[in-house]
C-alpha cells in the first residue's frame, strides 16, 4: 500500500479519481494528506469530506518562495508519503524544495509534454492546428514541466473545439491515466528514478493508456 500526499490548488477532480479508485479497490493505495495553496480549493474540502487531513499554507504569509515551499514540504514530509502526486497544483516549486522529493514526486499535466509546458496548454494546441493533444503523467524535477514523462493519454482534437472543450476531452482520460501510473506504481511495474523503469527496463518513451485504461509501452 502507498501513502499518497496530494498537492492540489482547485477543483481537485483528479484528486477525486484516486479517491473513487481506491473506494472500489482498483488502487490499494491511501490518500495520507492534501496539501494547497489556496485555502478556497475544493479539492481540500474534498479530503476532509472523506476523513483526509487536508492543510493550506498562504503563499502571502512568506516573503520568499523557498520559505512558503520548505514550509509546505515540511508539512508533506509529516504525512510520511512514499508518492507525492501534483494534481492541479499551480504553483512553481522552488529548487530546493523539489530535490527533497526527487524520484518520488509526479505531476500531471494537460498537454503531450514537451509540447506546451506551462499554462494555456489547450489553447497553444488548437492555436497550433494539432490534430491530437492529450495529458502526460511525469516526475517532477526543479524545471518546469521538464521531468521524464512516465506516460501519455492521447485524445484527438475536433473541428470547432475550444480550450474548454478540448480540457473537458483530455480530462477526462487524465483521470484513468493517473490511476493507472499510481497502480503501475504499486505494482512494482513502474519504477520511478531519474531513469524510470518499465517492467525492469529502461523507460525510452511515455507509456500510452489504450482504451481498456491500461498502460502498454509503445
Ligand atoms: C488538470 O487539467 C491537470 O492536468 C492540471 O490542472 C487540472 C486540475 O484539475 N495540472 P483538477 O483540479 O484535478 O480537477
Amino acid at each position: 500500500m502507498l501513502r499518497l500526499a496530494v498537492l492540489a490548488s482547485g477543483r481537485g477532480s483528479n484528486l477525486g479519481a484516486l479517491l473513487a479508485a481506491i473506494k472500489d479497490g482498483r488502487l490499494n493505495s491511501q490518500v495520507v494528506g492534501v496539501f494547497s495553496d489556496r485555502a478556497s480549493a475544493p479539492a481540500l474540502e474534498m479530503a476532509r469530506q472523506n476523513g483526509i487531513p487536508a492543510l493550506s499554507l498562504d503563499p502571502a504569509a512568506y516573503s520568499r518562495r523557498r520559505d512558503f515551499d520548505e514550509a509546505l514540504f515540511n508539512e508533506v514530509a509529516a504525512v510520511q508519503p512514499d508518492l507525492i502526486v501534483c494534481a492541479g497544483y499551480m504553483r512553481l516549486i522552488s529548487e530546493r524544495a523539489v530535490r527533497r522529493c526527487l524520484g518520488k514526486m509526479i505531476n500531471i499535466h494537460p498537454s503531450l509534454l514537451p509540447k506546451y509546458p506551462g499554462l494555456h496548454t489547450h489553447a497553444r494546441a488548437l492555436a497550433a492546428g494539432d490534430a491530437e493533444s492529450g495529458a502526460s503523467v511525469h516526475l517532477v524535477i526543479p524545471e518546469l514541466d521538464a521531468g521524464a514523462v512516465l506516460a501519455q493519454a492521447r485524445v484527438p482534437i475536433q473541428a470547432g473545439d475550444d480550450p474548454a472543450a478540448l480540457a473537458a476531452r483530455i480530462l477526462e482520460r487524465e483521470h484513468p491515466l493517473l490511476v493507472a501510473c499510481i497502480a503501475a506504481i504499486e505494482a512494482g511495474d513502474l519504477e520511478l528514478s531519474e531513469a524510470p523503469r518499465w517492467r525492469g527496463q529502461m523507460l525510452d518513451a511515455p507509456l500510452r493508456l489504450n482504451a481498456r485504461g491500461d498502460l502498454e509501452k509503445h
